[in-house]
């Protein structure tokens, strides 16, 4: 059956909107209904009520009923930022950092991003697949139905290329929805050494067009940082990806306070993300100028670093987006229960606004509020059931997965 009717959910966190949520009052807002109930055709939600309000309006007997009795039901969770496929790992790094060396020491010596791109260049295309693919496995069991990846483990056309295409077939051949972002601007190939601003330049004549005109990537991305991209770099790369028609982010202030927020501001980019030390004054610029906050507090976690101040952001009227960063260096990890735990208990948001975060403003960062990340009539039926009656086991049950059904495109697509 294609119709599918969730009833009697203890709790349905709607996390209902159009747009994201900015500022406070906005991000702690669930639009719960108890005793909820939700409707799907053809992989679009049809009805949204109270358990009552919806079986006065359909006919039950053409759905194919699940009873969520004690249980809440969520939006599928929308991780706006990972670097998801990726050739080989990077172990030995991980235990240089459990001794002491810092992320940008390990970078130093050669390892860090470049030695991805070495993994990534000898993967063939379908092995690329086929470790993505594994991946969203694991992706969607946490509850995530959308989730953004990122090339970059490339640098050169070839093999940047061939991982936006790996992304392009993962989209294809995964339940999950990937969001493709072209972000050849990671690091400096080492041909480049000292001449930054030429590769730069490189990207601009040989590889954006391409990106571009064959609609291999939605959104262009770089590493704005000390000893990686200036910001002026940073501007003539993405004013150029704007003008081909790619929507923009940023990897902005995440070890020294360049101001890439700022420019996130100025160019009214779709996000900026990491923020580990962005200035006051840029975050009250990215509130004024409707750029979503994506915070990544597994990285901070994981790098040893102090977190964003996503309490400070969403104070002063940010939206803000919580998302996983899953890479293979700096944050091997794609749990959402992490992030949960890491978003309520260290960067001071509030389990509501922690589900917003991953929900409708998760969405925003991709440019998809109207169509995901929330539980509203006509947006896509991504709805996950999870095993406890109040969305407030999400951060209690401290790095657990919740997550006991995930419905995608209206069809079941996990059962733990
Ligand atoms: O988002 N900050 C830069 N890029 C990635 C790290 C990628 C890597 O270490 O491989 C990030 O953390
Ligand atoms: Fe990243």
């Amino acid at each position: 059956m294609d119709k599918i009717l969730i009833v009697n959910a203890s709790e349905l966190v709607t996390c209902s909107g159009f747009e994201a949520k900015c500022g406070k009052e906005a991000m702690n807002d669930l639009g719960i209904i108890q005793n909820g109930a939700i409707a799907m055709a053809d992989g679009i939600i049809t009805h949204v009520g109270t358990t009552e309000e919806v079986l006065s309006q359909i006919n039950e007997d053409e759905y194919a009923i699940i009873d969520a009795e004690n249980k809440a039901v969520l939006p599928g969770f929308v991780d706006s930022h990972t670097h998801f496929v990726f050739g080989g790992y990077r172990e030995d790094e991980y235990d240089w950092r459990l001794r002491g060396l810092s992320y940008v020491e390990i970078m130093e010596r050669g390892g860090g991003i470049i030695n991805s791109v070495r993994g990534t260049e000898e993967a063939s295309l379908e092995e690329l697949v086929e470790l993505g693919l594994k991946r969203l496995d694991s992706i969607l069991s946490f509850g995530v139905t959308t989730v953004e990846g990122k090339s970059g483990y490339g640098l050169y056309k070839e093999t940047e290329l061939k991982q936006l295409e790996a992304l392009q077939l993962c989209d294809e051949q995964h339940v999950v929805d990937v969001v493709k972002t072209f972000l050849g601007a990671h690091s400096v190939p080492k041909e480049y050494k000292g001449r930054s601003g030429e590769f730069i330049d490189y990207l601009i004549e040989e590889v954006l067009p391409i990106v571009a005109e064959e609609n291999l990537a939605e959104f262009c991305d770089i590493f704005c940082e000390d000893k990686v991209f200036s910001v002026e770099e940073s501007r003539k790369l993405l004013t150029e990806a704007k003008k081909m028609g790619l929507k923009l982010k940023l990897h902005a202030d995440e070890i020294v306070p360049l101001g890439g927020a700022g420019l996130a501001a100025e160019l009214h980019a779709t996000s900026a993300d990491h923020l580990l030390v962005a200035s006051d004054e840029d975050i009250l610029k990215m509130a004024e100028a409707k750029v979503v906050a994506t915070c990544l507090p597994c990285t901070a976690f994981s790098l040893k670093e102090p977190y964003a101040r996503a309490r400070f952001m969403v104070d002063s009227g940010c939206a803000v987006a919580v998302a996983s960063d899953f890479n293979p260096g700096s944050c091997h990890t794609e749990s959402i229960p992490l992030a949960i735990a890491l978003s309520t208990l260290y960067m001071g948001l509030t389990t509501e606004e922690t589900i917003t975060a991953l929900t409708i403003n998760g969405a925003a960062a991709l440019d998809r509020a109207d169509t995901i990340g929330s539980l509203d009539v006509g947006k896509k039926a991504d709805i996950v059931i999870h095993e406890f009656p109040s969305y407030k086991f999400l951060p209690y049950h401290i790095g657990v997965s919740t997550v006991e059904v995930v419905i995608k495109n209206g069809e079941v697509a996990f059962v733990k």
